[in-house]
């Protein structure tokens, strides 16, 4: 007989296949979302999502795992960029003196949030990589994935390769700039 464990049970992971990313659209099942962080959840939840859908300042997109139909994560994507006086200490960020750029162009994760039912099962890694792929394949350039991170989510992004910007001007936020540098990606092509 197995002795009782202390260890949370665990539930078996959601496949990368078994993921439906769809478009955002007003149905029901958004407002059952909960992902326990109001801010992500108003969002999804009341007008904002739709007002920055018809401003185009950030495109929303639900996840549904097929097998249920449930919808388990949303995230919100747009085009930006940071200031390259963040990556001027970051020799991989290094560029010839001859190209002149005040920005690094990249995708800005407004939101991504996994619902409690789901958390912990890699719907999160599984959104990483698909936005990875999105922007290595888009066809405006993005050299870096970034977003603010919460205090509480920082650990899940920096063990997937995110690198806090340390900057003086940043130092007073509660959350941290991170971003993920695509040039690191396996299926980053240099000789583009
Ligand atoms: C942060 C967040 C997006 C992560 O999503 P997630 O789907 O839970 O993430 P994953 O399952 O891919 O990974 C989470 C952890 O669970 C672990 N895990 C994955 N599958 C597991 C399993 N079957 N059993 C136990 N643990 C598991 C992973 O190893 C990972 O741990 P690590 O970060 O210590 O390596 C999600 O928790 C969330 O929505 N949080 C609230 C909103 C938020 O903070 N969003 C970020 C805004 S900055």
């Amino acid at each position: 007989m197995a002795l009782p464990s202390s260890e949370p049970e665990r539930v078996p992971p959601i496949r990368a296949e078994d993921l439906r990313i769809e478009p955002f659209r007003e149905t029901a099942d958004v407002r059952e979302f909960d992902c326990d962080c109001k801010e992500l959840k108003d969002f999804l939840t009341t007008a904002e999502v739709a007002d920055y859908e018809k401003k185009n300042l950030g495109k929303t997109y639900l996840v549904y795992w097929q097998p249920e139909g449930a919808l388990v994560a949303y995230f919100t994507i747009s085009s930006d960029s940071l200031r390259f006086d963040y990556f001027k200490s970051v020799k991989s960020f290094s560029i010839p003196g001859e190209i002149r750029t005040n920005t690094i162009p990249g995708i800005l994760i407004g939101r991504l949030a996994v619902d409690n039912r789901f958390k912990r099962r890699d719907v999160g890694t599984h959104l990483l990589r698909y936005i990875a792929g999105l922007a290595l394949s888009a066809p405006a350039a993005a050299r870096i994935l970034f977003l603010e991170a919460y205090p509480s989510a920082l650990d899940f992004y920096q063990r997937r390769g995110f690198i806090t910007i340390e900057h003086q001007k940043l130092k007073k936020r509660r959350n941290r700039l991170i971003y993920f540098d695509l040039t690191t990606h396996p299926d980053w092509d240099g000789n583009r």
